[in-house]
């Protein structure tokens, strides 16, 4: 490994997601075990802006696997997006002895390295950390399994209410442009039909195969709905729409919002991120940079930053019709 890099600086930035932690801890104890020097760098871009900087060894990231969040807090920074505060910020960088940076976030974290690559030759590296999973260059990002897990809970339990009182249930989750919470979690919570921005269903189709479920003898439904679907109306006004059309159904409607943020990581995500963040540090050391790790057939795997950036994460299409198939 080459040691022309002395120092690595980490952040977490954009959304929280469960696992940022368990990667924050994998980048610090990676260091340590090659003798690198490890900076914590507080609330993203911000705080890389104003130089909130801590040093953690080995031991000040005890505890922290469990964790959800982010111990070193997240921010989205406006003062980034200019030439000025890129400047400052690397100002601060170099004022620190930071001679590398990971960077564990989504989109717009990756975006704000790349640049800051191009302007100053920066060494980066990104972890992708987001529940949406909307990242390419990898099967699955940090907290997206964890989402899961907690959106799948949720509905288990609102399942129990439909059934009881023979309601639709309309349940909405996150997933700002894309379907992937919503088509894994609602296949694994047995929804009668997903709406996803992927696959526009269309309103008409949605009643007829409502229609079809209620003669097809079932008394309840659960319909998961992406934050981000394209049907044209949001969750609620979709509720008074099969209301009206529909008046043997009874619709109640759930949004669970960040609830699914939030929580102790999953075994998965913990496992992830702890394979990241080693990945992610000894890449660096090897003369690596502009790199997003990720997972691809279950190895870890590096993506330039700008195909990950550029690139489109696609939703399962296998899953889709899995979806259709268990919906009869
Ligand atoms: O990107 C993660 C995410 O949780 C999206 O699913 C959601 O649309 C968005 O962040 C919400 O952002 P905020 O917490 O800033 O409202």
């Amino acid at each position: 490994m080459s040691n022309s890099i002395k120092k690595v600086g980490v952040m977490t930035s954009g959304g929280d997601s469960p696992g940022m932690n368990a990667a924050i801890r994998s980048v610090v104890r990676t260091c340590a075990y090659h003798n690198i020097e490890c900076v914590g760098i507080y609330r993203g871009y911000e705080g890389m802006i104003e130089g909130d900087f801590k040093s953690m060894d080995a031991r000040s990231v005890k505890g922290i696997i469990n964790k959800g969040g982010t111990v070193l807090k997240s921010a989205r920074s406006k003062e980034f997006r200019t030439v000025e505060g890129r400047k400052m910020a690397h100002e601060k960088l170099i004022e620190a002895n930071i001679d590398a940076l990971v960077l564990i976030g989504g989109d717009g974290t990756f975006n704000g390295g790349l640049i800051f690559n191009k302007e100053f030759d920066f060494p980066v590296i990104g972890i992708p950390g987001t529940i949406d999973n909307d990242i390419f260059g990898t099967t699955h990002t940090l907290g997206f399994d964890t989402a899961l897990n907690t959106v799948v809970e949720c509905i288990d339990k609102i399942r129990d209410t439909a059934s009881s009182h023979n309601r639709l249930f309309f349940v909405e989750v996150m997933g700002r442009d894309v379907g992937h919470i919503a088509l894994n979690a609602g296949v694994g919570a047995g929804a009668e039909e997903i709406l996803i921005p992927e696959e526009d269903l269309g309103l008409g189709r949605l009643l007829e195969s409502l229609r079809r479920s209620k003669k097809s003898g079932k008394s309840s439904s659960i319909v998961v709905v992406a934050e981000g679907d394209k049907i044209g109306k949001n969750v609620f006004e979709l509720k008074d729409y099969v209301e009206s059309n529909m008046t043997e159904y009874e619709v109640r409607v759930s949004v669970l919002g960040h609830m699914q943020r939030g929580g102790s990581p999953s075994c998965f995500d913990r496992v992830l991120a702890s394979r990241m963040g080693v990945k992610a540090v000894e890449s660096l050391l090897s003369g690596k940079t502009n790199y997003m790790v990720g997972l691809l057939n279950d190895e870890m795997a590096l993506t330039p930053i700008e195909q990950a950036v550029k690139g489109k994460s696609k939703i399962n299409k296998e899953l889709l019709r899995v979806s259709e198939i268990m919906s009869i």
